[in-house]
C-alpha cells in the first residue's frame, strides 16, 4: 500500500451489460483490498440502503413506464449517496460500487430510448458533481452476454431483454466514455476469467492503486 493514498478516499464504479461477468471479479477485488486492510466499501446500485434496496426491488421486478424506472433509480441513488457514499469518501474509504449513473443512460438512455438532457439534468441534482474516480466497463458482444446469461437463475426484467436491447445499452456506455474518456477504463470480457482478471489487475496497477 502507498501511505500517500491511504486516506484519500476513492470511488470506483464498475459496468457493463448483463451478462458480462463483472461480479466474479468486482469480489475478486473486495477480498483483495479487505485483506490488506483497507477500509472498503462494497455496494451497489440499484441499492446500498434500506430504501434504495426496497426501490431495487421494484425497479427489478414490477411494471413501470421509463420514467418511473429513471426517477426511482435517481431517488435510490440519493439516498444511497447521502448514506453511504459520501460519508465513506469523506472518512477516506474506498468505495466499490457495482454500477452508477452510467447505467442510467445505458439502460434508461440508450436501452430505452429515455430524453438523455433529463437525465443529465437529473444527475446534476442528485450528484451534486460527484462522479466515480474510476469506472471500468466490461465489455463483451451482446451474444455472448446472453449465453453465459442463460445458464443462470430466472431473468428480472432487464436481463430478459433482446440483443437489440443490449446492443443499444453496449453503446450507450461508449458515448458516455466517450464524454469523459479520462474517467474510464474497458476490460475486454470476452476473454477467459483469468485473462479478464489480469487486465483488471493492470488497470488498478497503472493507477498505483493496486
Ligand atoms: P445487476 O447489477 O446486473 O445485478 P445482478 O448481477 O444482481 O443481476 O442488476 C441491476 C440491473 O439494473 C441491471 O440489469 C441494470 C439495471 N440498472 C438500470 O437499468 N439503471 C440503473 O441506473 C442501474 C444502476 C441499474
Amino acid at each position: 500500500m502507498n501511505p500517500e493514498t491511504d486516506l484519500v478516499g476513492r470511488f470506483i464504479s464498475v459496468e457493463g451489460i448483463d451478462g458480462a461477468g463483472k461480479t466474479t471479479h468486482v469480489n475478486a477485488l473486495q477480498d483483495r483490498w479487505q485483506h490488506q486492510g483497507r477500509d472498503l466499501v462494497r455496494t451497489r446500485e440499484p441499492g446500498g440502503t434500506d430504501l434504495a434496496e426496497a426501490l431495487r426491488e421494484l425497479v427489478l421486478h414490477q411494471s413501470m413506464d421509463a420514467l418511473t424506472e429513471t426517477l426511482l433509480v435517481f431517488a435510490a441513488r440519493r439516498d444511497h449517496l447521502r448514506q453511504v457514499i459520501e460519508p465513506a469518501l469523506a472518512r477516506g474509504a474506498w468505495v466499490l460500487c457495482d454500477r452508477f449513473t452510467d447505467a442510467t443512460f445505458a439502460y434508461q438512455g440508450a436501452g430505452r430510448g429515455f430524453d438523455l438532457g433529463v437525465l443529465s439534468t437529473l444527475e446534476t441534482w442528485v450528484q451534486n458533481g460527484r462522479q466515480p474516480d474510476l469506472t471500468l466497463i466490461f465489455d463483451v458482444d451482446p451474444a455472448v452476454a446472453a449465453q453465459r446469461l442463460s445458464a443462470a437463475r430466472a431473468p428480472d426484467r432487464f436481463e430478459s431483454q433482446d440483443h437489440a436491447f443490449f446492443s443499444r445499452v453496449r453503446q450507450g456506455y461508449m458515448d458516455r466514455m466517450v464524454q469523459s474518456p479520462e474517467r474510464f477504463a474497458v476490460v475486454d470480457a470476452s476473454r477467459s476469467p483469468d485473462e479478464v482478471g489480469a487486465q483488471v489487475q493492470s488497470i488498478f496497477e497503472q493507477r498505483g492503486w493496486w
